[in-house]
């Protein structure tokens, strides 16, 4: 009978097999409990220009790998399946050498893109021409966006989108939803719709414990919400380049949790600055992630094996379809 491993391999090199291959970890992972890194966010720094007003790195210090050692781990998670990274910080454009990891992932057939404030943008769209896409922060109108992430950001947020226009990448925004910022969903559709972008939108959340003072009041009731998730909907069924589904809106206007992607340490996880693996950078607190090891000493799937077990909150990733992360035509999504 042929070895396992080598029917593994010979699926390899196809589209359909890399398909195949993640059908058989998707599968595992839910019937068997097994680890793989599909999808994973790397935080290749936790510093950043900026200090906005409900993120909770700012006052944090992390060591952080070198160039090398990202580039280490980046071949690491490639050889353990990871279909998708999302460079992410702190602020990733401070790392001079993300192109080349863009790049690096790329060649071996990963989709790649980049989380950013958009602060760089501008002078720095030629190096990400080949990103597959990348996700700028745009939080409503000029006033409200800069009352929470600093005087300014606002237009060159703005300038860099449009530089990346020029150069051909594609662009999503995001926007956090708060009370700063609920007024101005159509401003941000329309800012979208004219600059060939598609918008998504995450409520403010935080990790138990990880509220910063300053940012306790931006927290929407939960009727507001729905208000919002509302407006989304009608704008989602008119055409607007939304990136949810319409299925996911019409259960957030019920008030029904995001549907918790219950990928967290299964099919996703995050590396930190400093290398080490968790399950999930969003809800996890990352200034309570102890007992996580590092992912340059006994390896990506190793660090992932001896995670400690995490139960998931949901947060506005379920606004991601498994099928449409797979596919990553995340704008396409219906
Ligand atoms: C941590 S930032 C890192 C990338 C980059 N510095 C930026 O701002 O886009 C990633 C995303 O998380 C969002 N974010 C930060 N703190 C948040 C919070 N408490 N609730 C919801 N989203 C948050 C930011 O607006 C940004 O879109
Ligand atoms: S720009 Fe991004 S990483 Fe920097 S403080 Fe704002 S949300 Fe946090």
């Amino acid at each position: 009978m042929m070895d396992a491993r080598l029917l593994w391999a010979f699926f390899r090199p196809s589209a359909w097999g890399r398909r195949a291959q993640d059908l058989v970890r998707v599968l595992s992972a839910h019937a068997f409990g097994t680890r793989h890194p599909l999808f994973v966010q790397f935080l290749v720094t936790a510093r950043c220009n900026l200090a906005c007003t409900y993120c909770e790195l700012p006052p944090m210090r992390f060591a952080e790998m070198t160039d090398a050692e990202v580039s280490g781990v980046l071949d690491d998670l490639c050889a353990a399946g990871m279909r998708k990274v999302s460079f992410t910080g702190g602020e990733p454009l401070l790392r001079a050498a993300l192109p080349a990891w863009i790049r690096q992932v790329q060649a071996r057939g990963v989709f790649a893109n980049v989380i950013t404030n958009g602060w760089f943008l501008e002078e720095r769209a030629e190096d990400l021409r080949g990103a597959d896409l990348v996700v700028v922060s745009v939080d409503g109108r000029e006033e409200a966006h800069d009352a929470v992430r600093g005087p300014g950001s606002h237009a060159r947020a703005l300038r860099g989108i449009e530089a990346l226009r020029r150069v051909g990448v594609r662009v999503m925004t995001s926007t956090v939803l708060h009370r700063g910022t609920v007024d101005d969903i159509a401003y941000i559709v329309d800012l979208a719709r004219h600059s060939g972008a598609v918008a998504i939108f995450q409520p403010v959340e935080f990790a138990p414990g990880c509220t910063p003072a300053a940012a306790a009041d931006l927290v929407l009731p939960p009727d507001d919400l729905r208000a919002a998730y509302g407006r989304l909907l009608d704008f989602k069924r008119a055409g607007a380049p939304l990136a949810y589904s319409k299925w996911f809106l019409e259960r957030a206007v019920r008030g029904e949790r995001p549907r918790q992607c219950r990928m967290a340490g299964r099919l996703f996880c995050s590396v930190l600055p400093d290398g080490r693996v968790v399950p999930c950078n969003v809800l996890l607190g990352l200034a309570t992630a102890d007992g996580f090891l590092d992912a340059r000493q006994g390896g990506v799937r190793e660090a992932m094996r001896r995670m400690p077990r995490f139960e998931c909150g949901g947060c506005a990733a379920g606004y991601q379809p498994l099928d449409a992360m797979l596919r990553w035509r995340l704008w396409e999504l219906r």
